[in-house]
């Protein structure tokens, strides 16, 4: 004869879950699922940003990828023969424009290509958020060298920071549209905002759909890390990035309302105080940097 199963083992233990860990937990999940409901990021863009930045990549090789897409082969050959760059000769062949622009500035040019796709696909207050992106990596890129930082990355990398926002103002459209429109006194409070009403903030949703998207995991942390204070352990580009964003800001090019907009010159006196005796660019030079690239990119 079987003998009875015991129904509760007087040894067993039972895991006990903090049910607001358990609501917070679940409430982080469904926010990335509903991110997954942003357009996908154009799959060749994807791979050409992957492969470029990877050990092998080669001319022909991305060439080839750039050509898989009709319309980011004619947008990489619009840019690349842009006054952006100002080559004298025209460029009529992706293999050219590959060899001539070099395959860091294609993989620029495909994020940059792609992320405009995103911004036409959401509402009207994706703009400053775009026009931001712009300026930061505008900036990134010229603050790299200062930083120890190789600029080869760096426009890349302040174009996609952001993206979390982007992914937010697609999927919480509501929610982020009322943050952005709400005037803060910090950049830490809208940070807190989002994530008292979307249980996470953009930085961690940028992270993820960089994942989603299969994009290089370098961008990871500059997403997810952006917005938190410098540290000595921060990588190179992670230093660089924050920089670039704090100072975009300082310009104008802000996402987010402030009471008052920290002051160019603040920032910079504050951040030359964390990177002793480094001199950043004057604000005038730096404004001229970025109309350049609005110009080409936020039409
Ligand atoms: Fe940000
Ligand atoms: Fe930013």
């Amino acid at each position: 004869m079987l003998e009875p199963v015991p129904t509760s083992p007087a040894t067993a233990t039972v895991p006990t879950v903090n049910p607001a860990d358990l609501a917070r937990l679940t409430e982080t999940v469904q926010v990335e699922v509903r991110l997954c409901g942003l357009p996908t990021f154009r799959s060749v863009a994807s791979h050409v940003v992957s492969a470029a930045s990877g050990p092998e990549s080669d001319v022909k090789r991305i060439a080839l990828m750039v050509g898989g897409d009709p319309a980011l082969a004619a947008d990489v050959l619009f840019l690349a023969n842009s006054s952006l760059f100002g080559f004298p000769a025209r460029i009529g062949s992706l293999r050219h424009a590959v060899a001539v622009l070099g395959i860091n500035r294609v993989r620029d040019l495909a994020a940059a290509v792609a992320m405009r796709g995103l911004v036409r696909e959401v509402g009207p207050l994706i703009r400053p958020c775009w026009r931001h992106s712009i300026a930061c990596a505008a900036i990134a890129e010229a603050v790299a060298p200062a930083l120890g930082c190789s600029s080869e990355h760096a426009f890349t990398a302040g174009l996609l920071h952001d993206i979390g926002r982007f992914g937010f103002l697609k999927s919480y459209t509501k929610e982020t549209e009322r943050i952005l429109t709400t005037t803060f006194s910090e950049a830490d409070d809208v940070i807190q905002a989002e994530r008292e009403a979307l249980s996470m903030d953009h930085g961690a949703a940028g992270a993820y759909l960089i994942e989603y998207w299969v994009l290089p995991t370098w961008f990871d942390e500059i997403c997810r890390r952006h917005h938190f204070p410098l540290a000595p352990s921060d990588s190179d580009l992670l230093k660089t990035l924050k920089v670039a964003c704090r100072l975009a800001t300082a310009m104008g090019f802000s996402s987010a309302q402030f009471e008052a907009p920290p002051a160019y010159d603040d920032v910079v006196e504050s951040l030359s105080q964390v990177f002793q005796g480094l001199r950043f660019p004057a604000m005038e030079a730096m404004a001229a940097k970025i109309e350049e690239r609005l110009e080409i990119l936020d039409n």
